[in-house]
């Protein structure tokens, strides 16, 4: 944490509420703001004439005229193990997982080896502006034990877990009911809730978990307080019938989780593309979250989202890069393709909508909304610092924007990681494009 007091000024814009409900009112924007952070936290945020007559003297100010700043990133769904093999051509999911996945994901019993992997997947998040990640790790303990290791280092807040998964897998990276919850148990006792990190019992999905590994967990699940479930759900058709042949009793995909109290408020299902009402009443009624994640759907060939199905039934829903289904760490890039994707379903989605969900809609998708993804009082001051002149194109076509609605579109639509200038963690500049960072 830095022990300072610091005030950045640029063009401002954070969330308040979802727009679906709150239209205009849902954000905040200052078109010559001040944010004030004080010893890793946000102490105000509001316009400069006003700020100004209110900071206090021995505050220093940074002025970034030019600039857009919002909250870091939140990326409610992504594999740190894949981005090895981020790109890897030409299958859709369960070819591709046999083909490219499980080898990738054997090596990470090697913490050296995952060791490595963490610190470049870290540098890739930062880069991009993402401040929180809800990070699926490998079967090995050791990849967590890596991965939490190197944010913990950083100072970030994120959350994490050893895969669980004891069936349909080749057997060096399965484990057992037994072995998967006793692994787990050690990894929450060492990690949940140290610092900045927390855990997610993570079960890869529901075709590799026997009924005895998925009773473990549902055990696992109550023996600790504010744990994460996180797993895939309905991401490609294939899969949907292969999972209801697994569990015949299950009238629906979603039923397999229900049926062992997996649907909470800290539930994030990965995907969702293939969802009836039923499932998407369910999964509003227990709180859960879907983590949309529009670059891997289509990179997978998965499927369309129809995501105003899951606004009118009031379904919590954040972003995901999934990466390595996903092809870009970058959160512009994945507003961009869920824009599209709706577009091809005669649907459009609005660019507030899609900031929202990249920003406090996945701090409540990850039940972190009264500490991350906007700058309320005290809250975790994470946030970036975005150039609107990064490039030619961006420097050309921004001034021609009329409203903050192009502004943001036209960002989301040629914004990638040359964007973020600098990105913040509890105050510290955890990556500066430009130069040196202070770590
Ligand atoms: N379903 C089960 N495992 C995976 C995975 O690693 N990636 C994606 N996209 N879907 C999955
Ligand atoms: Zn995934």
């Amino acid at each position: 944490m830095s022990n300072e007091s610091h005030a950045y000024r640029a063009r401002i814009l954070h969330f308040v509420d979802n727009p679906l409900n709150a239209g205009d009112q849902a954000w905040q924007y200052f078109e010559d703001g001040i944010l004030w952070v004080e010893n890793g936290y946000i102490r105000s945020v509001g316009h400069a004439v006003d700020q100004l007559m209110t900071l206090p003297t021995y505050v220093s100010i940074d002025n970034y005229s030019d600039h857009l700043i919002i909250p870091g990133f939140i990326d409610t769904h992504i594999h740190y193990p894949q981005i090895e093999m981020i790109g890897a051509y030409g299958e859709q999911l369960l070819t591709w997982l046999n083909n490219y996945t499980f080898p990738t994901e054997s090596q990470f019993g090697d913490s050296a080896y995952a060791a490595r992997i963490s610190s470049v997947f870290t540098d890739e998040l930062l880069r991009n502006g993402t401040t929180t990640a809800l990070v699926f790790g490998t079967v090995h303990p050791a990849s967590v034990n890596a991965f939490f290791s190197e944010a913990q280092q950083r100072g970030l807040r994120m959350i994490a877990g050893k895969v669980m998964m004891d069936r349909n897998a080749p057997e060096e990276i399965c484990d057992t009911p037994e072995t998967g919850y006793h692994h787990s148990k050690r990894l929450i006792e060492r990690w949940h809730g140290v610092d900045r990190l927390q855990y997610a019992i993570t079960p890869r999905f529901a075709p590799t978990s026997s009924y005895e590994q998925l009773e473990k967990i549902a055990y696992l699940f109550k023996q600790y307080q504010g744990l994460y479930m996180h797993t895939h759900l309905s991401e490609n058709t294939n899969e949907v019938a292969w999972a209801l042949q697994l569990f015949p009793e299950a009238t629906r995909y979603l039923d397999i989780y229900d049926n062992y109290g997996l649907l909470t408020p800290r539930s994030v299902f990965a995907h969702g593309v293939h969802l009836c009402d039923e499932e998407c009443r369910r999964l509003a009624e227990t709180g859960s979250s879907i983590a949309h994640c529009p670059t891997s759907n289509l990179f997978l060939g998965s499927g369309l989202i129809n995501l105003n199905q899951l606004f009118q039934h009031g379904v919590s829903v954040g972003l995901g890069t999934d990466i390595g289904g996903g092809t870009s760490f970058s959160m512009f890039k994945t507003m961009d393709e869920a824009y599209k994707i709706q577009q091809l379903r005669g649907a459009t989605l609005d660019p507030f909508q899609a900031l929202y969900m990249a920003t406090l809609g996945g701090a409540k998708a990850l039940d972190l909304d009264t500490r991350i993804g906007s700058f309320r009082l005290n809250n975790e001051a994470d946030f970036v610092i975005l150039d609107l002149q990064a490039t030619p194109l961006l420097k050309f076509r921004t001034p021609y924007c009329k409203s903050l609605r192009d502004l943001l579109f036209v960002l989301n639509t040629l914004g990638d990681d040359r964007v973020v200038k600098r990105t913040y963690s509890l105050g510290r500049c955890v990556h500066n494009r430009d130069g040196a960072t202070h770590l």
